[in-house]
């Protein structure tokens, strides 16, 4: 015989949902006057960046200069460490904006991440010396060329550079933290590498992925003016006139000449926290990462930790007895085992009793899920995929008003585009991603903010550090250093 309280535990629960997805709503939501509040700020912070070195948006002059021509040719290698795996691609450059990428890519175990910098360089380096011997050794893996292959190094963590071949490492981000790289020259400690294995090659760049894809795009359509990574970290660079960016001044540059920025905005708002609706969720990750009090606005956004949040809704859930009553929950409430792929796939189940959902909790965590809890977890994926894209809406506004490109006519003559060149896991795969972000940027700018387009840029870190370094080739060929 069933007890009063058993018989009303189901409705109870559901009721629970209902109260528990109102109030995240509220958390979660971010109205149009509060995103123009966000992009205001944000432009202060870039412009502070630009003057003073040590902010907290490091604003990072490159040393890649101008956009290219789209003429650039040659044969170049590519190694691109910046996130889930290491890929290292060979990149024929063929005029014209053509290119054709042959590529191999390996996974990255933690272990990699956290120990020793000198030994993932290393890593990188063997990886490499392999590549360059399937490709272009004889049978025996003997090379022989006329001369080293130039390569670029994409190296996507925030570097200090004062020329391009050099870069010294800020900060580790997006769980990385092999110790012996902050504060390092990582283009050095990757040459260290290249002898070690005597690999044929030069590297002529150390490129950031975000740079990458504004020049690869660039290469191919000219519309380009910002390049934004959504994968497992979230960044964005631009072309700023040298005379914009008084912190340089003493290079002596001509003030006219165009210098790419690597934003580094993932760092947004990380010290004083005035800006952004944090969630306690939000706390709770960056409280707990290897990284506390670094990269609010990308913990908030990124691949790396949309699942996680998702993960930390359910489990207060379960605590708090609302979610997979009676059932065995350990398996979901590991750190970092809910992948935001999940949310993906949680956000395109295309069943109304939502079986891919079902399957989902079955097959990974062995959970049985009611119909009430599909949908709950639909909307709450919804919620947590929303904000990020309408955060990362506000990050955009504020370059592209920074760059004057919002002022006067310009931007509502018709067919005008501003072009927002985007790569990495969340735009690419994240079902609505792009509309989303595009509503959140007319959402702060009305109807003008139309001309605001994104779109997914072919490859930045491969084929974007290939043209970056075939223009410092010509750049040092012309004398210009
Ligand atoms: C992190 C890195 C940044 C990179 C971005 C996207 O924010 O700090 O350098 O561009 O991830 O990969």
């Amino acid at each position: 015989t069933r007890t009063q309280d058993d018989t009303n535990l189901p409705s109870a629960a559901k009721k629970d949902m209902a109260d528990y997805l109102v109030k995240l709503e509220k958390q979660f939501t971010i109205t149009p006057q509060r995103m123009r509040m966000i992009v205001d700020s944000f432009i202060d912070v870039l412009d502070r960046g630009l003057a003073e070195k040590g902010n907290e948006v490091p604003m990072l002059p490159t040393f890649v200069f101008g956009w290219p021509t789209g003429q650039e040719k040659g044969s170049y290698l590519a190694v691109d460490l910046g996130g889930t795996n290491l890929r290292v691609c060979h990149v024929e450059l063929e005029g014209d904006g053509k290119f054709e990428v042959t590529q191999t890519k390996y996974r990255l175990t933690e272990e990699q991440k956290l120990s020793d910098a000198q030994g993932l360089f290393d890593f990188c380096a063997e990886c490499l010396d392999n590549f360059v011997k399937d490709h272009f050794g004889d049978d025996d893996g003997n090379v022989d060329l006329d001369e080293p292959i130039p390569v670029g190094f994409t190296f996507s963590y925030p570097c200090e550079q004062d020329r391009i071949d050099h870069g010294v490492l800020i900060r580790w981000t997006k769980g990385f933290g092999a110790p012996g790289a902050e504060g390092e020259d990582c283009a050095a400690l990757f040459k260290k590498g290249l002898e070690k294995y005597n690999v044929p090659v030069k590297l002529v760049a150390l490129i950031n992925d975000t740079t990458g894809t504004l020049i690869a795009s660039s290469y191919v359509d000219q519309n380009t003016r910002v390049g934004v990574i959504f994968g497992t970290g979230c960044n964005a660079a631009y072309m700023e006139r040298v005379g914009n960016i008084p912190k340089i001044k003493d290079l002596g540059l001509p003030e006219d000449a165009l210098m790419a920025i690597n934003c580094e905005w993932g760092a947004f708002d990380s010290t004083t926290h005035e800006h952004l609706p944090r969630t306690p969720y939000d706390v709770h990750i960056d409280e707990t990462s290897n990284k506390p009090g670094e990269q609010a606005f990308e913990k908030m956004i990124a691949g790396l930790y949309l699942g996680e949040i998702f993960r930390l809704i359910m489990c207060e859930m379960i605590d708090e007895g609302i979610l997979f009553l009676g059932q065995e929950t350990y398996k979901v409430e590991k750190p970092f085992v809910f992948d935001t792929a999940f949310l993906s796939l949680i956000e395109s189940d295309p069943t109304d009793e939502l079986l891919t959902v079902t399957g989902l909790f079955a097959h990974f965590f062995a959970l049985d899920t009611t119909i009430a809890e599909r949908q709950f977890m639909r909307r709450l994926a919804v919620l947590i995929g929303t904000r990020a894209a309408r955060l990362s809406a506000c990050g955009i506004a504020a370059l592209v008003s920074k760059q004057g490109l919002m002022d006067g006519d310009e931007a509502t003559s018709e067919g005008k585009t501003i072009g927002i060149a985007t790569d990495g896991s969340l735009y690419n795969k994240y079902p609505g991603f792009p509309q989303r972000l595009e509503e959140g940027v007319v959402d702060i700018f009305g109807e003008k903010g139309r001309a605001i387009k994104t779109y997914h840029a072919e490859d930045g870190s491969g084929v974007g550090a290939a043209v970056i370094a075939a223009m410092t080739k010509a750049r040092i060929d012309s004398g210009f250093a």
